[in-house]
């Protein structure tokens, strides 16, 4: 099986989480897509969806799917979304496509997590994949300093082709950092939350994933 039929059957798999009758949190990157794609076959199902990025509110629009401001909704039954690295033990690495500060916020007010991957995701130790920081623009240098005191390898995200910092939809810039080997990810979230002028990190620890449904060739694998 290719990478992107693992992602279509982890994104289909999904389907059975969504709650019938309320709004469903959406995340962002390749396997949400697979995701969206299929929740735009049951649409009817729901009241509609709350976006982590412009990108998948673009998508879900284009399937005719509600799309809500969070400041509208009182609750979010579940939040489906992908990964860049996830643990047995539900933690997760996010923000490879640069949403992670929406994707964190929509899943905190979320009754689930359900994580969607393609095996490949799943590490014994998160760092292997740089961990992004979303970091408002005056204080970049500031928080690049301190994110190399703790020993990885920070470095500003630019636009493709360009030496330019990249810009997020809320108007921030990335540092990623390779380099760690993230013995406790709960410690090292809390730690980089700290750091001001940081907006989030990508670690989602403190509340990681309920379920992960992980595409293997054997078959689509359930982690609770
Ligand atoms: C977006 O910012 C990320 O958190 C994605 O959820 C993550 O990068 C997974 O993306 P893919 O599904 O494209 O691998």
């Amino acid at each position: 099986m290719t990478q992107d039929e693992l992602k279509q059957a982890v994104a289909r798999a999904a389907i059975d989480y969504v709650v019938d009758g309320e709004i469903i949190g959406v995340g962002t990157g390749s396997t949400a897509n697979f995701f969206i794609d299929e929740l735009g076959l049951i649409k009817h199902r729901i009241q509609g969806a709350v976006a982590s990025s412009e990108a998948t509110a673009a998508r879900l629009a284009g399937h005719g799917i509600p799309v809500f401001d969070l400041n509208e909704v009182e609750r979010i039954a579940v939040y489906i979304d992908g990964a860049d690295e996830i643990t047995h033990a539900g933690a997760m690495i996010k923000g490879g496509g640069a949403a992670l500060t929406r994707e964190k916020i929509v899943a905190s007010v979320s009754g689930q997590f359900v994580c969607i991957a393609d095996g490949s995701k799943l590490v014994d130790t998160l760092g292997k994949f740089a961990l992004p920081v979303e970091v408002l623009p005056m204080a970049r240098n500031a928080v690049l300093r301190q994110l190399a005191a703790l020993g990885g390898q920070p470095k500003v995200r630019t636009k493709p082709g360009s030496d330019e910092a990249f810009v997020t939809d809320n108007g921030g810039n990335i540092i990623d950092v390779a380099g760690l080997a993230i013995a406790d990810p709960v410690a090292l979230e809390t730690q980089i939350n700290q750091i001001v002028g940081v907006v989030a990190v990508g670690l989602f620890a403190a509340r990681g994933a309920n379920v992960c449904l992980l595409g293997t060739a054997d078959g689509v694998r359930t982690l609770k």
